[in-house]
Parts: structure tokens; sequence; C-alpha cells
């Protein structure tokens, strides 16, 4: 049993990466993040800095590091316009090369390497849930973006280091980008259906998700794609329901398929983000024992919402 504890994350200032440093501190790791700036949320996470696409002196933080968690990509929170695309390709081919060549330098490797994909790979799915064995893949940019990303890593060669994908859904937390956004719609009455609420929403409360990577961290046995999703995906319908009951907020305001397109154009983002259904299970974490916290969004909203 090796008796290291030192996490790494790539791209550690972002809302996932500031909340994973925070859970492996408080689980007495020392933690490292590698990020363009300092976000300095805690004197005690250290901090190299890289420009996201050169090899530099951050490499050497890799040596007998537990892990190494690559969260870096730019936000997909934006218009698909060429300026954009690219730099959402960049920011993740590129992060996830260098960090490949760094492990390959290293004289003592990270013992894991788990790098951040997407939930969003697989194919608008209405009829059946998508999983790690029976899952498709689908087609588009975001699916091109999460292909490309995953096939950078595993072209990786680094023998003496376990890879994971992590293949994430939704993340709710208090202060992540999507939850406090659905919270706001529904307090301004739009609380409805988006679209014809038929489309899926897989998503995963923000302590799963740590605890999902701390699992995967621990258990060497387990390697390659995982899901990173709560087993009760619900309907769009489904969710802003639960939402507005919840929250008690009695108006609830459908909005119709173009509105969404108009407001999605009018805030700069992508209708995709919220009318592409996203049918996920992690067949992978249940059978190999996991068990959430969250499972069902009615719980993960009390939580969210206290
Ligand atoms: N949040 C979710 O629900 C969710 C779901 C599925 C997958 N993911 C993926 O998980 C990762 C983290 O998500 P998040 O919500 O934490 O995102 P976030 O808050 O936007 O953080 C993104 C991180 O990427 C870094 N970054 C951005 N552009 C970069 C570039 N050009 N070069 C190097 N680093 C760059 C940022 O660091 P700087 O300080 O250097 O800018 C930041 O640390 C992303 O790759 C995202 O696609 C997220």
């Amino acid at each position: 049993m090796d008796s290291r504890k030192k996490i790494v994350i790539a791209g550690g200032s972002g809302f996932l990466g500031e909340a994973m440093a925070k859970y492996f501190l408080a689980k007495g790791y020392e933690v490292l993040i590698i990020a363009r700036q300092n976000p300095q949320y805690s004197e005690k996470i250290q901090y190299a800095q890289w420009d996201g696409k050169t090899l530099s002196t951050w490499a050497k933080q890799l040596e007998n590091a537990t892990a190494l968690i690559n969260m870096a990509g730019k936000s997909v929170n934006c218009r698909y316009n060429e300026a954009n695309k690219r730099q959402i390709y960049d920011s993740r081919l590129h992060t996830t090369r260098i960090l490949g060549e760094a492990i390959g330098q290293c004289q003592n490797p990270p013992l894991v390497w788990l790098n951040s994909s997407s939930a969003t790979i697989y194919r608008h799915a209405l009829d059946r849930p998508m999983d790690e064995p029976k899952g498709e893949i689908g087609t588009g940019f975001s699916v091109d973006v999460c292909q490309q990303w995953e096939a950078e890593f595993n072209n990786a060669s680094t023998p003496h280091t376990r890879k994971v994908i992590l293949r994430t859904a939704i993340v709710l937390g208090k202060s992540g980008s999507v939850f406090p956004y659905l919270l706001h719609i529904v307090r301004l009455g739009w609380g409805g259906r988006q679209g014809n609420g038929k489309q899926m929403f897989s998503w995963i409360h923000l302590e799963d998700f740590n605890r999902a990577v701390h699992y995967l961290i621990d258990n060497e046995a387990l390697s390659g794609v995982f899901n990173l999703s709560s087993p009760n995906p619900v309907s769009n319908q489904m969710l802003m329901q639960s939402l507005r009951q919840k929250g008690k907020f009695w108006l609830g305001l459908p909005a119709e398929t173009w509105m969404v397109r108009l407001g999605a154009w009018l805030i700069g983002s992508e209708a995709e983000l919220l009318l592409k259904s996203r049918w996920v299970l992690p067949t992978r974490l249940l059978e190999s024992g996991f068990q959430f916290n969250y499972p069902n969004l009615d719980l993960a909203l009390d939580e969210l919402l206290t």
C-alpha cells in the first residue's frame, strides 16, 4: 500500500476544482492546484502556474502525487462561434497533452490520472438510458470535443499511472453555474418546462461528485470510462416541477423551444445546454459498489436549498 497523500488538480481554480481541492484538504491530503492564475481561495492549498499549453517548471509538481485530476477547460456556456469553439477544444486538448507529457518525465509519477470528459458525449436519448457498456456516442460539436478529449487522454502512454475518464453529468452545487441559474429563472416565474420538457436531465450532487472521484482514486482495480451521474435522472419537466415545489414558487411559466433559443442567444449561450436529452446511468460505479449520498433529486434539492 502506497502511503503518499498528495492530490494535484489541473484547472483547480474553477467550480469543480475548488470544491474538490477543499474536499481533499478536509480529508487530510496535501493539495496543489495548477492554473493560469492563483485563485487564492485557501492559504492551505499550494499553487503552480501554467499557461495550459506548455510544459515547464509546474511539471515537477506531479512527482509523488497520489492522483492527478484534470479539470481544465474553457466553459461551454458561451456562444459556439469559431473563436470560442477553438478555445473549447484547445483548453481541453492542449492541457491533456502536456499533462501526459509531464507524467512521462516523472521519476515517481502519480499513481492515477483522472481526466475530465462529459456525459454529453452520449447521443440525444429519449428512448433509453446510456451507460458505459451500452451507451451510444452522439454527433455534433460538443460530442466531438469529448471524443477528441478522450482520444488525447487515451493516446498518452503512462505505463505506471492508472487512467480514469470522468464522463460527468451536470454537477449540482450551491455555487456552481447550473443550479444558481435554474433557481434564478424559477424565482423570475419561468419555472415551467423548457422546450417540450421531455428531454432528460442527468445530474450529480457536488458532494457525490467529490466522493466518486475519491472512490475512483482509492480503488486501484478501477480504470477506464466512468459515468459520474446520479442513478435517477429526471425529465426536464420533472426537474422544473421539483424545483418549484421545493422552493415554494407557485408561478411556473413554460419556455417554448423558440423562447429557449432566443433566451440562450440573448445571454450569449447555446440552447443545446437546456434542450439536449442527456439520459445517463452510472452503471460501472454502481456495479463496483459505490453508494450515492444523494441518489434522488428530492434529496439533493433539500440540501441545495438549505
Ligand atoms: N460543471 C459541470 O457540471 C461539468 C459537467 C461535466 C463536465 N465538466 C467539465 O469539468 C471541467 C471543470 O468544470 P467547471 O465547472 O469547474 O468549469 P470552470 O468553473 O469553468 O473551470 C474551468 C477551469 O478550466 C481552466 N481553464 C479555462 N480555460 C483554460 C485554458 N485555455 N487553459 C487552461 N486552463 C483553462 C480554468 O482555469 P484558469 O484559472 O486557468 O482560467 C478553470 O480552472 C471542465 O472541463 C468541464 O467541461 C463540468
